[in-house]
């Protein structure tokens, strides 16, 4: 009798761990891939239990989403400040989190006086090598160990595949890029390196990473994976957007979805993108959703992440991570892109820390069985 009391008791515990749901995005998407969030500094501080506990619950990886950029890194030649990149580390080994490097060579946010000699004149291509050199050996070397991967070179192509005439561009040439990859695989052998951009819908810009994914691996460098930000909108296409991962991945590199966010505000002219230099005047109009979002659109968006997620769950094979471009509504930098002062939603949590709607489906596609 007992015997069997046991055996039942055996039995329907077995049942019950079987058929337990995960009901956070880290558990659900365990293993299909990372699931992360960018942190701004007052995050990575925060007191707030609630929050920390988002943050440790939802996120199975984290990047910084400022403080490991070069002005920040290296405002000064040879003077580093790794405090705010550190503490990052430091909550995200607490909390069992990957932690993904960005990025080391950026056109934006980068300090000026890298590009200028002390009169303020252009420095020439062997400097600026040199200082490419310096800034991604140290930097690499310090997170060594901490930092799983680095977006190498962020936004180097233009939409119609040209390379960006960026200053890196223009004192050094194309193959800034190749050096960049080089140093920082010397800097630290086992970090994985991706290459990082936007717009990556685009046919132009698909086939000028692809050109780009086959020079660096003709010249022998290590590329792991291509980051796709993803900063969408509701005109994004789709098909074009999956079409360009099958293409990175047909390369022979994994893909990662890398600054995800969708906005539901009017883009002002038209063409979606994350240039950061963009900036429009503010106008009521195009700021329609101040008090709140009207549930057809807060539907609309749950719909557009479904898909999003259909596209992901399909490849997740070859997608290795998915990062959300920060953690709720209210911290957004979409709230202040491309228009300053807007209401944007865009992201998984609320301004209460909800989670949206369609986080609980994504959560439930994930452990169907359509995806395994
Ligand atoms: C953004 C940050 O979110 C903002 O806080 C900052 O003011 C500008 O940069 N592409 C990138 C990110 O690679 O680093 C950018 O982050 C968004 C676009």
């Amino acid at each position: 009798m007992k015997r069997s009391v046991f055996l039942l008791a055996a039995v329907m515990a077995t049942i019950g761990v079987f058929s337990q749901k995960a009901t956070t995005m880290r558990e659900a998407f365990a293993d299909k891939f990372l699931i992360g969030t960018a942190l701004n500094t007052r995050q990575v501080v925060s007191r707030d239990k609630a929050l920390q506990a988002l943050i440790k619950d939802n996120f199975s990886a984290v990047v910084a989403e400022n403080c490991m950029k070069a002005e920040v890194l290296q405002p000064q030649e040879g003077v580093f400040n790794f405090k705010d990149g550190d503490r990052l580390c430091d909550l995200a080994e607490k909390n069992g989190q990957v932690v993904t490097g960005h990025c080391l060579i950026w056109h934006s946010q980068a300090p000026r006086w890298f590009f200028t000699d002390k009169d303020g004149k252009t420095v020439s291509r062997e400097v600026l090598v040199q200082r490419m050199k310096d800034h991604i050996y140290k930097v690499v070397r310090h997170y060594k160990g901490r930092v799983k991967g680095w977006d190498v070179v962020n936004e180097a192509i233009e939409g119609n595949g040209d390379f960006r005439k960026s200053r890196f561009y223009k004192i050094i040439g194309p193959d800034f890029i190749r050096l960049a990859f080089q140093f920082a695989h010397e800097a630290d052998p086992e970090a994985e390196l991706y290459y990082n951009d936007y717009g990556m819908d685009s046919p132009g810009k698909r086939e000028g990473v692809v050109r780009l994914i086959k020079d660096l691996k003709a010249h022998g460098c290590r590329i792991d994976a291509v980051g796709m930000q993803s900063h969408v909108g509701f005109n994004t296409p789709l098909d074009e957007y999956e079409k360009s991962m099958d293409t990175f991945i047909a390369a022979g590199v994994k893909v990662m979805v890398t600054e995800l966010d969708l906005s539901v505000l009017p883009w002002p002219k038209g063409n979606y993108g994350a240039a950061v230099e963009t900036n429009f005047e503010y106008q009521k109009k195009i700021d329609p959703y101040k008090d709140g979002l009207p549930k057809a659109k807060a539907k609309e968006a749950d719909d557009f992440y479904i898909k999003l997620f259909d596209i992901y769950l399909r490849h997740s094979k070859d997608l290795t991570r998915v990062t959300f471009w920060g953690v709720t509504d209210g911290d957004s930098w979409k709230n202040g892109f491309p228009v300053r002062g807007r209401t944007d939603y865009p992201l998984a949590f609320d301004r209460k820390m909800k989670p949206k709607g369609f986080v609980k489906t994504i959560v439930e596609m994930a452990q169907s069985d359509k995806y395994n």
